[in-house]
């Protein structure tokens, strides 16, 4: 059964009637540019084709009642109550055991979509949401985007707020940061909402304008392969924020905004103001703004196959000067280079989650196959290794 039926199914089961539309919004996996987002620089990810389903409809008695696949206890808040829920300290409706925190996604962006939308809380009838998704959970490709995007697009239709995609975007990356608590940027819901089928959406996450990047990966007989190493990361606790709090010093103590200010020229008087740790996160991030910029240029001039030593490079500033990445990324790259791949890196938040490989369609398979018996050798858990294609962001499905 595919996540959209499922998210039907599960309307009906609930609700007790057919859901009035169903509502989606794409995975994404990040082909370069990481953790430059909330440093106020340059992202270049791209929509996958797996995607989260929200089956939903008006009710009359003014509640948003939201149930999922992966928790099927339903959990209702009346909308006149999202303020008080969600109003104040980052997360504390999660960590207070108000709301759950999968729950939290989903009511965060009623909250914040009606917020946006400057739409009074008795302007709006009750809502029932149902979802389901085919987005893998923690393997850092976005699964938390893909639920807001696709709640926030049915919410737009079913309370008339005429959000634009980026304020969606606005919408999600609120929920998340205020509502759920983890304190991420913007790109994975700029790239779920708003991704282009065969290309790359480029981020510039200060003026928050977009390009699209045609790829070419199919045209140039290239597989995009996703290894999936099934350790497990959370982005509300640990490493992520205090990579982001390490950002931030670097910033005030260079006099500066955000690192976006920051260019590799000036990373010697960084070297000089900075202790070592310090130091290296910030040169991980003015290293990779200025690696996204590269690769823009050389996907348009030169197309796909000349990216690979920019992903790699990527991949060893956040392995060495970022210290984001894991045994089992390592040897996910290591193992794909080896086997000829263009290009492999990490993708996501790290500390967990996915490899990306830039592969030839005819060596996919060998790709996989060499990642399953590295990881045997090492004794990590089996990884998950699946293809993955550029496709389209937020849409109405049915
Ligand atoms: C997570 C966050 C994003 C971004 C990446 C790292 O996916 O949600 O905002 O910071 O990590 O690039």
């Amino acid at each position: 059964m595919t996540a959209l039926v499922q998210a039907q199914e599960l309307f009906a089961r609930v609700a007790g009637s057919p859901a009035a539309g169903v509502w989606s919004s794409a995975g994404r996996a990040n082909l370069i540019g990481e953790h430059t987002d909330y440093n106020e620089g340059f992202v270049l990810p791209f929509a996958i084709q797996h995607r989260t389903y929200a089956a939903a409809a008006t009710r009359g008695d003014g509640v948003v009642r939201v149930v999922s696949t992966f928790a099927e206890q339903p959990v209702e808040l009346p909308v006149a109550e999202l303020a008080a829920t969600f109003d104040g300290p980052a997360g504390h409706a999660v960590t207070g055991g108000v709301v759950p925190e999968w729950a939290a996604y989903a009511l965060g962006v009623a909250w914040a979509a009606l917020a946006a939308s400057g739409r009074a809380a008795a302007d709006v009838p009750g809502v029932d949401i149902a979802i389901a998704s085919d987005v893998p959970i923690g393997a850092g490709l976005s699964s938390s985007a893909a639920i807001e995007g696709a709640v926030a697009s049915a919410l737009d239709e079913l309370w008339g707020l005429g959000l634009a995609p980026l304020d969606m975007a606005r919408v999600g990356r609120r929920a998340e940061n205020e509502a759920v608590g983890a304190p991420t940027g913007i790109m994975d819901q700029v790239s779920s909402i708003m991704g282009r089928a065969d290309a790359a959406t480029f981020l510039d996450c200060r003026s928050l304008e977009t390009q699209s990047v045609d790829l070419g990966f199919a045209r140039e007989g290239l597989s995009l392969l996703v290894i999936d190493t099934r350790v497990k990361h959370s982005h509300s606790t640990g490493g992520y924020r205090e990579r982001r709090e390490a950002c931030e010093r670097g910033a005030a103590a260079m006099g500066v905004p955000a690192l976006r200010d920051v260019t590799v020229a000036e990373l010697d008087r960084a070297r000089e103001l900075l202790d070592d740790v310090t130091f290296r996160r910030i040169r991980h991030i003015v290293t990779e703004n200025q690696r996204v910029l590269d690769t823009v240029e050389t996907l348009r001039a030169q197309g796909p196959r000349a990216i690979g030593d920019l992903l790699v490079a990527s991949h060893v500033s956040m392995r060495d000067d970022f210290e984001i990445s894991v045994p089992e990324l390592d040897t996910a790259v290591e193992t794909a280079l080896a086997e000829g791949a263009v290009g492999a890196r990490m993708t996501g938040g790290g500390f967990g989650g996915a490899a990306i490989a830039l592969v030839d369609e005819a060596r996919v398979d060998a790709v996989a196959e060499a990642a399953a018996a590295a990881f045997a050798d090492r004794g990590f858990a089996a990884p998950h290794a699946f293809t993955v294609v550029p496709s389209e962001g937020a849409r109405r499905d049915v």
